[in-house]
């Protein structure tokens, strides 16, 4: 595996200055976040794929999903997002996220592309509306708990044709990385925004979702 990326620019929400509970929306993909989605995107336009079809989970105001949609490769998004579930103000220190312009602001970013099929929903219930084998890539990037993470592995990897490609965001945080460990292994690439990608041949592990999860 190659890593491009070292421990320390892992997102992390609980980090940030609570100086106010105003709902706010922040800003996900600036500097590496950007450049480094950017990279996945190369590695992705490098293989040998032509009008790729994809979904991401976790879409938040649409950042990483403009960056997707600039791909002159990329032909059709699922962004995938129940635009209800996050931040909440649960854990201290959690920041309440403005979830109503959170989701304006991602169909005002996707609009222009018209590449994009959004789907107001969770993972969990969008994967019903997808066929198996049919996705080249899939990027996982909703919710980040090791139950979560695992189960979009598993489950989302079903999705993509044999020569596709699963991909997510936030290599470094200790859930995802369990749950890697799990069920792919190595990845083949880590880049500077902490994504990793990995062929769905080199899968180890997934299942329907009706299937009994490891
Ligand atoms: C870290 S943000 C995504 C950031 C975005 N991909 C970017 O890079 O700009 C996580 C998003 O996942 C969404 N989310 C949380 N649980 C989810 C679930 N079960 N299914 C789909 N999305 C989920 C949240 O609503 C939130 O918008």
């Amino acid at each position: 595996m190659t890593n491009e990326t070292n421990e320390t620019n892992e997102t992390n929400e609980t980090n940030e200055p609570n100086e106010t509970n105003e709902p706010h929306v922040r800003t996900m993909r600036e500097g590496y976040q950007r450049t480094g989605l950017i990279n996945l995107i190369k590695y992705i336009e490098d293989l040998d794929m032509k009008n790729i079809i994809m979904a991401e989970i976790g879409c938040y105001q649409g950042e990483s999903t403009e960056i997707f949609c600039q791909s002159e490769k990329i032909q059709t998004i699922y962004g995938i997002d129940p635009w209800n579930m996050f931040g909440g103000g649960k854990r201290q220190g959690f920041r309440l996220h403005d979830l109503v312009a959170v989701e304006k602001a991602f169909d005002n970013r996707v609009a222009p592309y018209n590449k994009v099929i959004k789907i107001k929903n969770s993972s969990e219930n969008a994967i019903d509306l997808i066929d198996d084998n049919s996705l080249d890539l899939v990027y996982i990037d909703g919710n980040h708990s090791y139950h979560d993470v695992k189960k979009d592995i598993q489950w989302w990897t079903l999705k993509l044709k044999d020569n596709g490609y699963l991909a997510g965001h936030d290599y470094n945080r200790r859930g995802i990385h369990r749950a890697l460990a799990i069920c792919v292994g190595e990845v083949e690439q880590v880049f500077d925004d902490t994504s990793w990608i990995v062929a769905k041949k080199n899968v180890k592990f997934y299942l329907k979702k009706q299937e009994h999860s490891v």
